[in-house]
């Protein structure tokens, strides 16, 4: 499954996202964790040491590689420059599983405690462009488009903050989208903001609150964000014991908010996949790319990258031929 945590800028989103892959991963199931945020904490979040995690290989800097590696024979990306972080698999494309080897894991991904974990690359001034930004995270949007997963491995990929993250496709590409929200007036807005987008595509939003106190909280976020509250977490001992330098194990989080994770993981399992709207999404935000630029700047036609019958599926895993 393909999950995004998503919500207002401190809402606890990193936090989420960790206890929620160090709980799958404690559990047995395979589990890739992204940091796709500007910010870049996950790392640190999941227990590298903060130093290391700034230093580590980076998806952004391994995109060469990575498109090189993806596109394999399809004859319709012929080189690395025909191919746009939007541009969907075909015969003789390379397909990832969550658990294999691969050149791409090799280079790019650090394995912490059973999670396999990649950073899009911190973020220098002459970045804050928002195109480099984009262009960075177009790495995690290719991987995702390339990545067969099924219903027990989970990719638990860290989004940027609030509405930001409605800047490209990538909100698509997920199964399930977790959204976290504090319960005050702003978190509330982003939760809306982002529902109003994703009503148009069929996105499956679920609210789980956070830094909750009492009732009076509970209450609240039940009457801004109604049925799409799926349970909340408390505020956290064992979160700012961590915060301070003591991680404990993942067993150690408070019992409620341990349920929360699990019952957030049930339901996404529980809602499988779609891959007709998957392949069906990705054509859709490739022809917007290509039609906006991407035809521009390479002078062909990029929409005839879509292979009409080629949907992306684990039924394609065994015509793998790499
Ligand atoms: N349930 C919780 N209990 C206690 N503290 C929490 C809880 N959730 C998050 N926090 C704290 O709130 C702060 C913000 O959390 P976090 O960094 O996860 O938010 P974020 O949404 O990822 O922020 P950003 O938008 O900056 O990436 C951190 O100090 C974190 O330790
Ligand atoms: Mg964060």
């Amino acid at each position: 499954m393909k999950l995004a945590f998503v919500g207002k800028g401190g809402s606890g989103k990193t936090t989420l996202a960790s206890l929620f892959a160090r709980r799958a991963a404690g559990l047995g199931h395979p589990v890739i964790a992204v940091d796709a945020d500007i910010n870049q904490h996950l790392g640190a979040a999941l227990g590298l040491d903060p130093e290391a995690a700034a230093m580590g290989p980076a998806l952004g800097e391994n995109m060469p590689l990575i498109k090189d590696y993806l596109r394999g024979s399809n004859p319709l990306v012929p080189s690395a420059d025909l191919m746009l972080k939007t541009t969907p698999p075909g015969p003789g494309s390379r397909l990832l599983t969550v658990r294999e080897s691969n050149p791409i894991y090799d280079r790019a991904f650090t394995e912490i405690d059973g999670i396999r974990f990649a950073a899009t690359g911190g973020f220098v001034d002459d970045d804050l462009g928002v195109a480099c930004y984009h262009s960075k995270v177009g790495a995690v949007e290719l991987l995702l488009n390339h990545l067969i997963d099924a219903r027990d491995e989970f990719v638990v990929v860290d989004m940027v903050a609030g509405a930001e993250a409605f800047a490209s496709g990538m909100f698509t590409r997920f199964d399930h989208t977790f959204l976290v929200c504090e319960p005050t007036l702003r978190s509330v807005g982003v939760y809306k903001q982002y529902a109003g987008y994703a009503a148009d595509y069929e996105v499956n939003i679920a609210v789980i609150g956070n830094k909750i106190d009492d009732d009076e909280d509970v209450a609240f976020l039940r009457e801004h964000v109604g049925d799409a509250l799926i349970g909340w977490c408390s505020r956290s001992g064992y979160v700012k014991a961590a915060e301070r330098g003591r991680v404990g194990p993942i067993g150690e989080l408070e019992p409620e908010n341990l349920a929360v994770l699990d019952a957030a993981r049930e339901r996404a399992a529980a809602a499988g996949k779609d891959w007709e709207k998957f392949t069906r999404q990705a054509r859709e935000f490739h022809r917007k790319a290509a039609a906006a630029w991407g035809n521009d700047r390479t002078g062909i036609d990029l929409a005839e990258q879509i292979v009409p019958d080629f949907e992306l599926g684990e039924h394609l895993l065994g015509a793998q031929t790499v």
